[in-house]
């Protein structure tokens, strides 16, 4: 699809997929088991109707706003995604640039293939970075120093990350990192010679925040660098140290329950991120839209609150931010318009969100970020709101 006719993220999904070998482009839309919990965040956000309200001035509409003290043009960030690299090879940088050109905050992976402090000189002072508790808590520790060195005002710890997921469209391409298909797969990459010539002459395929031997790990080892690595029995312990030895923010992402929310303002936490990984880790849990009212109410005002899973338009935004997030953060969309067309489609993309968002606003009558609020709702075809209580995670 040429350029001028991408008007939306969804354009930009399916344009990813002329770009990319289908093992690849499964490898970005796919999610866990049968995929459950990675629709229903699309749809129910979807299902949420809104009240068109008539004859208010809406000549001005501000969508600015602000999250921990930093300054946004648009309730809206860039969630964490490691492997930037085999989508495009302009990768982390393009997008932490784009972020920062729309006034928004990219989240470093810590599974990226470009190192932090390569991303920190893209966006300096406009850099989150996600980490994970590591078997070794050297190896964590050695992670939050480079990060504060870098100038990373706001840590993300991944609380989602202790179990392993299984995704079956991955299985069945056989897909490992790097990309060793089987040969049906050979095959597709060669119809994407644009893809196969990058991923042949481009960017090194290697981890960029991690040395093995003093050079950096190679794709095909993280696999076995996991397996020594990985911590299953990292607990609020951790976190509560964590808590204890990083000055900055802190924010927790994957959070899916009440409770969990608020022990996690309990132990400190300056952000709360509703995430189901964009149902790429465990299927069969609900869409974040649905359980986001009983954690804002849990949390009851003491930290941030942010959701990602489903954001594909700029109502989606304002559906977030009026049931309590402060802001929305996307995943796949990013990366499609990475695949697509490197940092100016990244850049597009925002002005698509943030044009949808306007234009939301507009029709439902409200001009700034903060009267975004449940009274945007058609209430009585409110699904979200009803069932909350359904899944049990009221407090
Ligand atoms: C390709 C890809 C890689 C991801 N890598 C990470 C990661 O390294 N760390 C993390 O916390 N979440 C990761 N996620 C999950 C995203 O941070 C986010 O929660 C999810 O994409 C949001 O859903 P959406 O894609 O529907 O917007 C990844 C998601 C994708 C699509």
């Amino acid at each position: 699809m040429r350029d001028k006719w991408i008007v939306s993220l969804e354009d930009y999904r399916l344009a990813s997929r002329k770009h990319l070998p289908k093992m690849i482009s499964d490898y970005l839309e796919g999610g866990a088991l049968d995929e459950t919990t990675m629709r229903a965040n699309e749809r129910q956000l979807k299902s949420l109707m809104l009240r068109q309200r008539s004859l208010v001035d809406v000549s001005a509409i501000s969508t600015a706003t602000s999250v921990l003290g930093h300054s946004l043009d648009l309730p809206l960030m860039v969630s964490p995604m490691g492997m930037l690299t085999i989508f495009h090879p302009g990768s982390d940088p393009a997008v932490a640039r784009a972020a920062v050109k729309a006034g928004s905050i990219f989240i470093h992976s810590a599974w990226a293939g470009c190192s932090l402090e390569e991303v920190a000189k893209a966006a300096p002072n406009n850099l989150w970075a996600q980490i994970a508790f590591w078997k070794d808590p050297e190896e964590t520790r050695k992670y939050v120093n480079r990060a504060r060195s870098a100038g990373v005002e706001t840590l993300v710890v991944a609380g989602d990350v202790g179990s392993s997921s299984k995704r079956e469209r991955d299985l069945h391409h056989g897909l490992s990192m790097p990309p060793r298909p089987p040969v049906a797969d050979y095959f597709d990459a060669a119809t994407h010679p644009g893809w196969l010539w990058r991923w042949l002459t481009g960017r090194k395929m290697t981890y960029g925040n991690y040395d093995i031997d003093g050079r950096p790990l190679r794709m095909n080892e993280m696999n076995s660098w996991m397996a020594e690595n990985k911590n299953t029995s990292a607990t609020w312990e951790q976190f509560a140290k964590l808590r204890s030895e990083w000055t900055g923010k802190l924010v927790i992402k994957g959070i899916m329950d009440a409770e969990d929310a608020a022990r996690a303002v309990d132990e400190g936490a300056d952000g709360v991120f509703v995430s189901n990984h964009g149902g790429r880790q465990f299927d069969s849990q609900p869409a974040t839209i649905d359980v986001l009212p009983s954690i804002v109410k849990a949390v009851d005002g003491r930290s941030e609150v942010y959701l990602d899973g489903g954001i594909r338009r700029g109502h989606d935004i304002a559906k977030a931010v009026a049931l309590g997030a402060r802001a929305a953060l996307a995943g796949r969309p990013f990366a499609y318009a990475l695949a697509s067309g490197g940092e100016p489609a990244v850049e597009r993309a925002f002005t698509i969100f943030r044009d949808e968002l306007k234009g939301a606003m507009g029709f439902v009558g409200k001009t700034s970020v903060d009267a975004l609020d449940d009274s945007i709702f058609v209430k009585n075809r409110a699904p979200a709101l009803v069932s909350a209580s359904a899944y049990g995670n009221e407090r």
